[in-house]
């Protein structure tokens, strides 16, 4: 394939490198004429494992050219991956002046170019650039609509300085976003080779999943190192604590608890964190990560007060009451806090819970339900239908299938949901049904 790649830096030069190896014809183009140069020279313009040879080698090969024209490259290529740098501005934004003076060049040399061209946005880019804005300057200044001359996508970068040959051969995945198969298929030619899954999405998905994947690993960084200091202050191994946590590939390394849903609460969590922010005050620790976590999930079940009060319904039915669903326990429920609330500000209340009988609560979960909802016994219906009769809105605060079921058998057509567990596709269908936050 012939293949145009604008910036030469740790991205474009490793891809430059990589599919010129791979046996396709490869330009590189920069606005450094020092990184041109090298390249020409044979040298790579970015340290790297891999890189002085593998470049010595493609540049002999004749498979690479350079050069510092936009027209040249678009016209004597049918694929563009675009990898310029797109840093911090001052204030923190992305500063993406050079992504977007690029494709006002590029848009500008597709004007006369008459074979369809494929444009990969390979920088990492803020979700919406690609459609919100790249779109339109390429289509003002090609005069042509995306589709007709030329097709865009978005291709998130996973490789890593210091290992990116391999990373380039082995990524986790593959992601292409785009909004139309033609790109998809080229893109399988250059890399549905690779040994891992190929995965189509949206762009606007594939522009947000390479921040939650970088906003991921710094999280986990920080984690670990919040966890070391701590452990250093109590004299206990940080290295044998994370080794073992690692360990667990149930609940810790793995996709659990890593579904948008409601706020987490129950009798170990909020206690636990509240506990090790304590200890760590105490050992005058700071660990402003953990120390955020129950202020977080406070603003969550905030935004659940918030958009149940701004339906304005005043008679709401609340399905699910315990902290998670199949048990009775009530304690730190954000269920029993959310009742509370809604209570507080004049909202009429029923719930219904299948797994919670008053009459069965013992000890410190019905001191708590007793201590936080008083007239609890007044607000809980014994059926499902009892508790909807006259609600204009039904919170959803559990999974149970067979409440599901039964609920999407008795709901009326005018009776609103706000969906805060993310049921499962279909069961609602044609209802007036919001989720929490998605
Ligand atoms: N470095 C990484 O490990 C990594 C990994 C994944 C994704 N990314 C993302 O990939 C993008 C590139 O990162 P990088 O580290 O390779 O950046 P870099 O700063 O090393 O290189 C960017 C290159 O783009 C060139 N450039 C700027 N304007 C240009 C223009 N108009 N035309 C042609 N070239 C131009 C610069 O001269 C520079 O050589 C960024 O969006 C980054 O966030 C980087």
């Amino acid at each position: 394939m012939r293949i145009s790649i604008f910036g030469l830096g740790y991205v474009g030069a490793v891809s430059l490198a990589c599919l010129a190896r791979d046996g396709h014809d490869v330009i590189g183009v920069d606005v450094d004429a020092s990184k041109l140069t090298m390249l020409r020279e044979g040298t790579t313009p970015v340290v790297e494992e891999g890189m002085v040879d593998l470049v010595r080698q493609v540049v002999a090969s004749g498979k690479v050219r350079v050069t510092d024209d936009v027209r040249d490259a678009i016209h004597g290529s049918d694929v563009s991956l675009i990898c310029v740098g797109t840093p911090s501005a001052p204030n923190g934004s992305q500063d993406q002046s050079a992504v977007l003076r690029l494709s006002a060049d590029i848009g500008r040399a597709l004007v006369d170019k008459t074979e369809p061209h494929v444009l990969v946005f390979r920088s990492t880019l803020a979700p919406g650039t690609v459609e919100k804005v790249i779109k339109p300057i390429l289509e003002r200044e090609s005069d042509k609509p995306e589709g007709k001359g030329f097709h865009l996508c978005f291709q998130p970068e996973f490789l890593r300085e210091g290992t990116s040959i391999r990373d380039y051969d082995k990524p986790p995945f593959t992601i292409i976003g785009a909004s139309d198969p033609h790109p998809v298929g080229v893109l399988r030619q250059l890399f549905g080779h690779l040994p891992c899954d190929f995965i189509e999405t949206s762009i606007g998905t594939a522009e947000m999943m390479k921040y939650c994947c970088n906003n991921f690993h710094a999280l986990k960084i920080t984690f670990a190192n919040e966890t070391a200091r701590l452990c250093d202050a109590l004299g206990v191994d940080a290295f044998e604590v994370m080794r073992l946590v690692c360990q667990d590939k149930q609940l810790n390394i793995s996709p659990a608890y890593l579904k948008p849903g409601f706020a987490f609460g129950g009798s170990c969590l909020p206690k636990d964190l509240r506990a090790t922010n304590y200890l760590a005050r105490t050992h005058d620790v700071e660990l402003p990560m953990l120390g955020a976590i129950l202020e977080s999930n406070r603003l969550h079940l905030n935004h659940a007060i918030d958009k149940v009060l701004a339906t304005g319904a005043r008679r709401v039915a609340m399905i699910g009451l315990s902290f998670k669903t199949g048990t009775d326990d009530l304690r730190e429920s954000p269920l029993v806090v959310l009742a509370e609330a809604l209570i507080g500000k004049g909202v009429k209340l029923s719930i219904f819970d299948p797994d919670v009988s008053l009459a069965r609560l013992l000890g410190s979960n019905k001191r708590f339900i007793e201590e936080r909802l008083p007239h609890i016994g007044e607000l809980i219906a014994n059926d499902l239908p009892t508790a909807l009769s006259e609600a204009e809105l039904v919170i959803v605060g559990t999974t149970s299938a067979a409440v599901l079921d039964a609920l999407a058998a008795d709901l009326q057509a005018q009776q609103k949901m706000l969906d805060l567990v993310n049921v499962p596709n279909g069961r609602f269908d044609g209802r007036q049904i919001e989720g929490l936050c998605w």
